[in-house]
């Protein structure tokens, strides 16, 4: 598990962690990455990141950041049982701003342990990189704000993210997305180069893939991209017998029927011709995508049953 956080000084970081909340004797120091903003007269901030190894399956771990001798409240996660037919559930969202009210009840489900994992398709905050010019956040910077609204859910179930056009910044690094979020089998901060990854949750084969490649000046990406989709899903094929499923996640579709001019309205959607045939090619049992927001669709409610199919059980 990695556990993530920012302090507005530079600091000596760890994170002290245990099977209670009085029996926290494992520590593990963070690295540090320095984050500046896109105007030059704000400091910067200092993120953290701390990876927790050892852990046991099935089991309830408490933990605590400390930075110089300042000690965070005591958090607790929840690791994913060994046992192999069980099925995770997850809250999939993507395209939130720091003014929705649906963060709040989002949080309040996700602290009863109804999810093992959140899965967050793109578009964060609306800009990450931005500071906020009037009303309630004033002065702030959109990240901050964004990172504080989820930070109750992001503290106790694992935040599994993609990236979305939101994050691509006017300069195309993706530097606040990059540095504010890390996932498994990339670097971090997470690079231009690989800003995808794939991971096994349970009965499911979970790949996060950039729809923003198709999208960039710079079109080393698709191929880098497309080289690695197709080596990561011949390999999850040959694991079908114990991860049956197959699930992608990324921001922009290749399809939609919203009444407006973008990419997926076109019959030569980049994202379709980029990764359509592969997706067909290798059997990815779901594609899940954000980006189209309409009203009625933003009520949309999804259950997807994951139980493992009868050839498998
Ligand atoms: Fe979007």
């Amino acid at each position: 598990m990695v556990v993530m956080w920012t302090t507005p000084g530079q600091c000596e970081s760890q994170v002290w962690y245990g099977p209670g909340p009085w029996d926290m004797t494992e520590k593990v120091h963070a690295t540090k990455v320095t984050l500046s903003y896109l105007e030059p007269t704000k400091a910067p901030k200092y993120i953290y990141r701390a990876l927790l190894n050892n852990l046991k399956p099935g089991k309830t771990y408490y933990y605590m950041p400390a930075s110089n001798d300042v000690y965070n409240e005591p958090l607790y996660f929840k690791t994913p049982p060994a046992d192999p037919s069980w099925s995770p559930e997850f809250l999939i969202y993507g395209d939130i701003g720091i003014h929705s009210k649906s963060l709040a009840l989002l949080a309040q489900e996700a602290m009863h342990g109804k999810y093992d994992a959140v899965l967050y398709i793109g578009d964060f905050g609306y800009n990450l990189y931005d500071s906020v010019p009037d009303g309630q956040y004033m002065g702030e910077n959109v990240c901050d704000i964004f990172m504080r609204q989820i930070e109750e859910i992001a503290s106790h179930v694992p935040y599994m993210t993609a990236p979305g056009n939101h994050e691509i910044e006017p300069s195309e690094d993706f530097k606040q997305y990059g540095v504010r979020f890390s996932m498994p089998n990339t670097d971090w901060p997470i690079p231009l180069t690989k800003m995808w990854y794939s991971l096994e949750i349970g009965p499911v084969h979970l790949i996060s893939y950039s729809s923003e490649v198709f999208f960039l000046q710079d079109k080393r990406y698709i191929e880098a991209q497309r080289q690695w989709l197709t080596a990561d899903l011949e390999a999850a094929n040959k694991n079908r017998p114990s991860t049956p499923w197959i699930i992608a996640l990324g921001h922009r579709p290749m399809y939609c029927f919203n009444n407006n001019s973008d990419d997926c309205k076109k019959n030569d959607s980049l994202v379709r011709l980029g990764l359509e045939d592969m997706f067909f090619k290798y059997g990815v049992d779901l594609v899940i995508q954000a980006h189209e927001h309409w009203d009625m669709l933003n009520y949309g409610y999804l259950k997807v049953n994951l139980e493992l199919p009868a050839t498998y059980r």
